[in-house]
């Protein structure tokens, strides 16, 4: 066998049959470029689709030999195998490379187990077994997602790497996304918060620099003008910094403010999403955040000030006139104060709520209650306060 890239930008690949084959192949074909003939009197939706949107030319009928006129390479992926043996030897014939679904030894190409990571594309063949090709095409995933295999657009190369402003996920070290953990494994500096998960950091390389948000003195604002500026002066000094929060940075993380930052100083930023404890938090307590035919809307709202505060900017009268589910994060300390804003505002003292603590970790702990009893549960941070039908026990 000769491993080979095949270049298929507008080349014509006939694909013959349309059903599982077809249907995990023929994305790849199309996101190359391929220019698509799908031969076959029946196709999946997923395949019908794609014809109506005119990313490929569906011929609905059986093959026929003038189908291989001008293919650079075929696909036989019908279910019977003596069409698909007509289309290899008429293939043959025509000195046109033909992969078959059936019968791999009878095809003259073999498609590999293929990852991809960025601009990085792993194709694994191992000796005609998929899965062993699959299992090390995932090894190989992995070891990219993990900065072991270094993406060229996170290397230093003599231009300002730039910051990668992270969401970690809620705690356990496993919700941080694929591309967060591959920023992480190849910072040179890690910002991180009180919020991040600690087993995130055990694994950063020894010459990454730490430090550690949370133990930067001062108040609350000179905290953050100090983060921010650390985060600046090290990425003017050629660093690739990571700023890694707790859940997204989007959410209530002041992600917005170092972005600007960033932008205003002229450092490239790369935001990276992360799974916000808003949603996970009541997802892995078995609550979802909306149901059908029950809750169509949910509210994330900071508990941080209480409601009546001056400074809170919450309108908690028309959040208890929806009927939808209210998430309240930072909300420990205010809670009886924030259920007898929502039961003045309508909402019934009865409206089941939970409490859930320490969401993800193995300490997580939840408490189901009602509206009414929330400010007498006790409850330690950090939680996620859940109001609303969803919270009934499933
Ligand atoms: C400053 S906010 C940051 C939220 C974060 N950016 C996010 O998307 O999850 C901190 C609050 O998030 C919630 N929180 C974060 N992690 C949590 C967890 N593992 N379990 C429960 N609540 C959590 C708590 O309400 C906590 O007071």
């Amino acid at each position: 066998m000769y491993p080979l890239g095949l270049r298929l930008d507008r080349r014509r690949v006939l694909v013959v049959g349309a059903g599982n084959l077809a249907h995990r192949r023929v994305p790849r074909l199309l996101d190359a470029g391929a220019d698509v003939l799908l031969v076959s009197p029946h196709a999946r939706d997923s395949l019908r689709a794609m014809a109506s949107e005119h990313r490929l030319r569906w011929e609905e009928r059986r093959f026929q030999a003038s189908d291989l006129d001008g293919a650079w390479l075929v696909l036989a992926a019908t279910d019977d195998p003596a069409v698909n043996a007509e289309i290899s030897a008429l293939a043959e014939e025509a000195r046109v490379f033909c992969v078959r679904a059936d019968d791999r030894e009878a095809a003259t190409a073999w498609t590999p187990a293929v990852g991809q990571h960025e601009e990085l594309t792993f194709a694994a063949f191992a000796g005609g077994d998929p899965r062993r090709a699959a299992a090390l095409r995932d090894r190989l995933l992995e070891l990219a997602a993990t900065g072991e295999v270094s993406p060229p657009r996170f290397r230093g190369s003599g231009t300002i790497p730039g910051v990668a402003l992270v969401g970690a996920g809620p705690g356990d070290p496993d919700l941080i996304t694929v591309a967060g953990r591959a920023a992480l494994a190849q910072a040179d500096v890690v910002i991180a918060d009180r919020l991040a998960p600690a087993r995130l950091l055990e694994e950063l390389r020894d010459e990454t620099e730490l430090i550690d948000a949370a133990k930067i003195p001062y108040g609350r604002q000179r905290e953050q003008d100090e983060i921010i500026a650390l985060m600046l002066e090290r990425a003017k000094n050629g660093k690739f910094v990571v700023r890694l929060k707790g859940g997204d940075g989007f959410v209530f993380g002041r992600g917005g403010e170092e972005l600007d930052a960033c932008a205003a100083a002229g450092i490239p930023v790369r935001v990276i999403p992360g799974v916000t404890s808003a949603i996970a938090g009541p997802a892995l307590a078995s609550i979802p955040v909306t149901e059908r035919g029950l809750v169509h809307e949910f509210t994330i709202v900071s508990g941080h000030v209480a409601p009546g505060d001056p400074t809170s900017l919450t309108n908690w009268d028309a959040l208890a006139r929806l009927r939808g589910t209210v998430v309240v994060l930072m909300g420990v300390r205010h809670r009886g104060a924030i259920a007898a804003a929502l039961i003045a505002g309508g909402r019934d003292a009865g409206t089941p709520a939970a409490v859930v603590m320490d969401a993800s970790t193995p300490r997580q702990r939840e408490v189901r209650t009602t509206l009414a009893e929330l400010g007498d549960v006790e409850v330690t941070s950090p939680a996620v306060l859940v109001i609303g039908e969803v919270t009934r026990q499933r």
